[in-house]
């Protein structure tokens, strides 16, 4: 049994937690930064790399003191390197290194995207290799076969804005607050999803890809003519981006023996995805797995899950492991 510290800080949540490769979380710490970048509309690089410094530091100690854990208990240090912004990505893949350099422990350099990869495997014993990932977050929106840990290829992808892009675009559109995928999801409860017609980008299309750029047009157009409740935009909107995930995965699972289906990044928090998809994997006959919420969107829990995955198949990485802002699976 190997214990991971794992440690965040691509984006706008700063956040640790130590697991174990026999998938016990035994602490974990996460604290967005919402507030900061709301009046902005969406995440300013500065501001974020300057509150992950400051907030990192306490985030460790407190896991530690959680689990009742020194850093001289820790197997290994496993930091997100990418991709990300590059001067948050920066904060943790430093302190990563600082610590493993301190401890003589060595250094998991972990793909973000990885993190959000492998994260089902954290809660669900029974997920093994191959399956059939859609990985839906801000930043990507892909369908790829997962073989095994580093053995990933990619079957589909945007060609335009990322899923959780597209929820974002459309809350500012509505004056919803940032992030907006979760606002979309509250104000969608309240809509009917019929109510607007909306374009299902490539829906229908023998190439496999996603679009959702036509999609965020269509509600800036429905958002001005002034005839719509904004519920029932947001609802024929949600709706909208179900259409589109589950023909586009229905498509890469007809092209696809992986026995099951994976959604997971911070998208495949919202509750109407992850109904859509359970049914499209019932019916055609795939076992199905998503992580909790929680689990779904950025955290530490994934990135020291990976690190474990990585760790104990004796992938460690060097002391001069880049940051990167572009990091492809
Ligand atoms: O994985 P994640 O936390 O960060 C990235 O790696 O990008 O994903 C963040 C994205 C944001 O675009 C956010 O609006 C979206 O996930 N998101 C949601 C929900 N919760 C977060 N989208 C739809 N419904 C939700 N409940
Ligand atoms: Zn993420």
């Amino acid at each position: 049994m190997a214990l991971i510290l794992g440690l965040e800080s691509s984006c706008d949540d700063t956040a640790a937690a130590l697991v174990t490769s026999d998938r016990r979380i035994l602490a974990q710490a996460i604290v967005g930064q919402n507030e900061a970048h709301r009046p902005f509309g969406g995440v300013v690089p500065e501001i974020a790399a300057r509150a992950h410094v400051e907030i990192l530091p306490d985030l460790i100690r407190r896991v530690l003191g959680e689990a009742g854990k020194s850093i001289d208990d820790v197997n290994a240090i496993a930091a997100t390197a990418g991709p990300g912004l590059i001067g948050g990505v920066m904060v943790a893949l430093l302190a990563g290194k600082g610590l493993a350099l301190g401890t003589g422990k060595p250094l998991v350099a972990v793909n973000h995207l990885e993190g959000h990869a492998l994260s089902p495997r954290l809660v669900d014993p029974d997920l093994g290799f191959p399956y059939l990932l859609l990985l839906v977050s801000g930043g990507h929106c892909q369908l790829l076969e997962v073989a095994g840990v580093g053995e990933y290829r990619r079957l589909a992808t945007t060609i335009d804005d990322a899923a959780g892009e597209a929820f974002d675009k459309a809350a500012k559109l509505l004056g919803l607050p940032y992030p907006g995928g979760p606002a979309i999801e509250r104000l969608a409860a309240e809509g009917d999803p019929k109510a607007v017609p909306l374009p299902r980008p490539l829906v229908g299309s023998g190439e496999p890809h996603f679009s959702f750029a036509g999609l965020k047009s269509a509600v800036q157009r429905a958002v001005q003519c002034n005839a719509y409740r904004p519920a029932d935009i947001a609802a024929s909107f949600q709706q909208a981006v179900v259409d589109c995930l589950v023909d586009r995965t229905r498509l890469a699972l007809g092209r696809s023996d992986a026995p099951a289906l994976v959604v997971a990044g911070g998208v495949a928090a919202n509750r109407a995805i992850r109904e859509a998809l359970q049914k499209l994997a019932a019916s055609e006959g795939r076992q199905f797995s998503v992580p909790p919420a929680w689990l779904c969107t950025d955290n530490a829990a994934m990135i020291a899950w990976a690190g474990a995955e990585r760790f104990t198949r004796g992938l460690t990485d060097p002391l001069d492991a880049p940051a990167r802002a572009r990091w492809p699976l």
